[in-house]
């Protein structure tokens, strides 16, 4: 008896993506093939400049590609007009950065609820906002601005802005990127039980194999191409995984 498929929310078919800089031509992604399942927690890793950010980007909807089609929960991105694929991005779609990228004059609360307001959604339940707020460790913070948080809190806020519109998938580039290592991995923490008590799906770019071995499954890029895909079952611990990443990618790599 077949198992049941789990749906899948993102798939990638045949991207590949050129920058033009003046007359240099840049190949950033060549021919990329991927498909997210809901509820996963999927890690993408690579070298500076291996096309992660620039990955990120087009399945979040924020850039084209120069080639192959991106869709999310069936929907083709390309087939979507300039509106209604900034409409599709504020509700569908969730985005956590490195510097977190909060509002300074706003309130933690007002950063959390931001993208409800430039959705044009309406109500806005008061318990789900608690219970958000709670789940993320912030309840307390939430009348404090950006500037009175710390970076962990910061990027607790940042998380809970990309959930608030309970999205289809949520994508980070390099959240841990600028926080401490225990920081950082209380943030893994956090986006691996959103995924596991929520059925959130996850996508997070880093380098690090300490937040990837969070992850179930990882996405290797070298040089724009995705060189292998594997689930993170077999590794135990950060460092198992950063000996077979560095094999995957032949290349030295520090510990983090
Ligand atoms: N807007 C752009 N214009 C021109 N070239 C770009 C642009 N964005 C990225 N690139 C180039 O595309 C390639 C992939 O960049 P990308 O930012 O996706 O890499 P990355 O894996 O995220 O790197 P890092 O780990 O340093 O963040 C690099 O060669 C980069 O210089
Ligand atoms: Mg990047």
């Amino acid at each position: 008896m077949n198992e049941p498929s789990t749906p899948t929310i993102t798939t990638v078919r045949n991207v590949s993506k050129v920058y033009q800089q003046g007359d240099r031509t840049v190949a950033a992604l060549h021919d990329v093939n991927l498909s997210i399942q809901s509820g996963a927690f999927v890690a993408v890793m690579g070298a500076s400049g291996s096309g992660k950010s620039t990955l990120l980007h087009l399945m979040s909807g924020l850039t084209q590609p120069t080639s192959g089609d991106i869709s999310v929960e069936g929907q083709s991105l390309a087939a979507l007009s300039d509106l209604q694929l900034t409409r599709f991005r504020r509700r569908r779609i969730g985005l956590v950065f490195q510097d977190f990228n909060l509002i300074p004059s706003l309130t933690a609360r007002d950063n959390l609820l931001f993208p409800i307001h430039a959705a044009g959604i309406k109500q806005c339940d008061e318990a789900e906002i608690d219970a958000l707020a709670t789940r993320l460790g912030i309840q307390d913070r939430l009348n404090h601005r950006p500037d009175a948080l710390s970076g962990g809190e910061r990027q607790r806020v940042a998380i809970g802005r990309s959930l608030i519109t309970n999205p289809a998938i949520v994508f980070a580039d390099e959240p841990t990127g600028s926080l401490d290592s225990v920081t950082g991995q209380t943030i893994c923490r956090l986006l691996r039980e959103l995924c596991d008590q929520q059925q959130r799906t996850v996508v997070v770019v880093t380098h690090e194999p300490s937040v990837a071995v969070w992850a179930d499954q990882i996405v290797v890029l070298k040089d724009g191409a995705v060189v292998e895909q594997f689930p993170t079952g077999e590794f135990r611990d950060a460092q198992s995984l950063a000996a077979h990443y560095q094999q995957v990618i032949g290349a030295e790599l520090a510990l983090s």
